[in-house]
């Protein structure tokens, strides 16, 4: 069956519908081979989650060598969400019918839990209550020396990791690499947007995590292959679209994953055999007029000053002086320390976000259609 539309917003398909990568997944690839672990960062929703659900497709396609399992530590607040969502994910990816989901069964039944499936999605929910901190820990361990002890190579994924950091728990850095460090059969990709954090964690030579692991940052997709894929799924679906266009779509969404694909979706559900330019820019419009109610949310969650930061540094697209005299007194944002301590708070917010290269940091608006509806509305 045809996909209704192909360029997917959520989530991952198939290699048909993924883009490149292939470095990336060359670099994941030999950092397993060779029993290195890898810290895989980048700003939200450039691609990680979807590299690594393209990466198990690879690693598990044709041989049942891996047992592969990613966990979305995201919504976790505390050591015990740490270790409930852990033993879902196990059981997320190898339900009960397969013969490592029963062999987990039995082992997670000795924790005496309470097992439940989301009646919508079906997912696996267990509940463990315990007797005392140190029982909780042994739970963990038990979990990662279950996934170490099943005669294969062992591909763990904790996504959004730097979310350890806010446990209420001491220690969890130490508690954890306690833990991983004599494990064998298991490798780790520790997935993390948070990137001042994720560095820390890792580079820090005092943290229990220091240099256990390889970094692979994961930028905009090459802008080439980009064009080229685009280009492919609208002729492979009959549709054709011209080189302007693409190189418009590219750089109007920045080449930001997420946004790349959100535009060329609304472009193909919308148009006909042939897309122009005015097609393209029909489907931008719709995408900022759609979003403006959440925009209109941000003004009211900001004070006016960030408010007006916000969009200075929109208009601008990429700012690196952010208390020089010139932006200051453009965007009448007053003395220079507050410029800096208005980008913080927008950066806490996850509104702006701060790039640092050799010598220089850009800040800019995380989101990019906010960037564009923010350019499009105010003078
Ligand atoms: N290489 C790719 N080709 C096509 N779509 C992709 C690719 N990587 C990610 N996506 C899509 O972009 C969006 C954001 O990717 P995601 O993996 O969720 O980002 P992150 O985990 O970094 O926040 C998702 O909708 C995903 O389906
Ligand atoms: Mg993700």
């Amino acid at each position: 069956m045809k996909r209704v539309n192909p360029f997917i917003t959520k989530g991952y398909v198939s290699a048909e519908l993924f883009c490149d990568r292939e470095n990336e997944l060359k670099i994941l690839r030999n950092n397993i081979k060779n029993g290195v672990n890898t810290t895989l960062i980048s700003i939200r929703r450039m691609g990680k989650t979807g590299l690594i659900y393209r990466f198990f497709d690879e690693i598990n396609t044709g041989n049942d060598d891996f047992i592969t399992v990613y966990i979305d530590i995201f919504s976790a607040r505390s050591l015990d969400d740490f270790v409930k969502l852990f033993a879902e994910a196990i059981l997320k990816f190898y339900p009960e019918k397969t013969s490592l989901g029963r062999r987990f069964l039995k082992i997670v039944k000795g924790f005496r839990p309470l097992i439940s499936y989301n009646s919508i999605t079906g997912e696996p929910q267990i509940q463990i209550t315990y007797q005392t901190p140190y029982e909780k820990e042994i739970t963990l361990r038990n979990l990662f020396e279950f996934l170490e002890n099943q005669g294969k190579k062992v591909i763990l994924v904790i996504d959004e990791f730097q979310q350890i950091t806010e446990f209420p728990e001491k220690n969890i850095e130490a508690l954890l690499r306690t833990y991983i460090q004599p494990l064998d059969n298991i490798s780790f990709i520790f997935c993390g947007s948070k990137k001042t954090m994720m560095l820390d964690i890792f580079s820090n030579a005092k943290r229990p995590f220091f240099g256990m692991t390889q970094y692979l940052h994961l930028g905009e997709i090459d802008k080439e292959k980009y064009s080229e894929f685009i280009t492919k799924l609208f002729s492979v679906n009959n549709k054709n679209i011209g080189t302007e266009e693409v190189e418009f779509i590219l750089e109007w969404t920045n080449r930001h994953t997420y946004y790349t694909q959100a535009l060329c979706n609304a472009i193909y559900s919308f148009s006909n055999k042939n897309i122009d330019i005015e097609d393209v820019k029909e489907a931008c419009s719709y995408i900022l007029q759609h979003d403006e109610p959440v925009y209109l949310q941000y003004r009211q969650l900001l004070t006016p000053a960030q408010w007006n930061f916000l969009i200075a540094v929109a208009k601008e697209e990429k700012v690196t002086q952010i208390t020089s005299q010139d932006f200051v007194s453009k965007y009448g944002i007053g003395a220079p320390a507050n410029a800096k301590r208005i980008c913080k708070a927008l950066i806490d917010k996850d509104l702006l976000f701060a790039n640092a290269d050799f010598n220089e940091i850009t800040y800019q608006v995380y989101d990019v259609f906010l960037m564009r509806w923010l350019q499009s509305k105010f003078f």
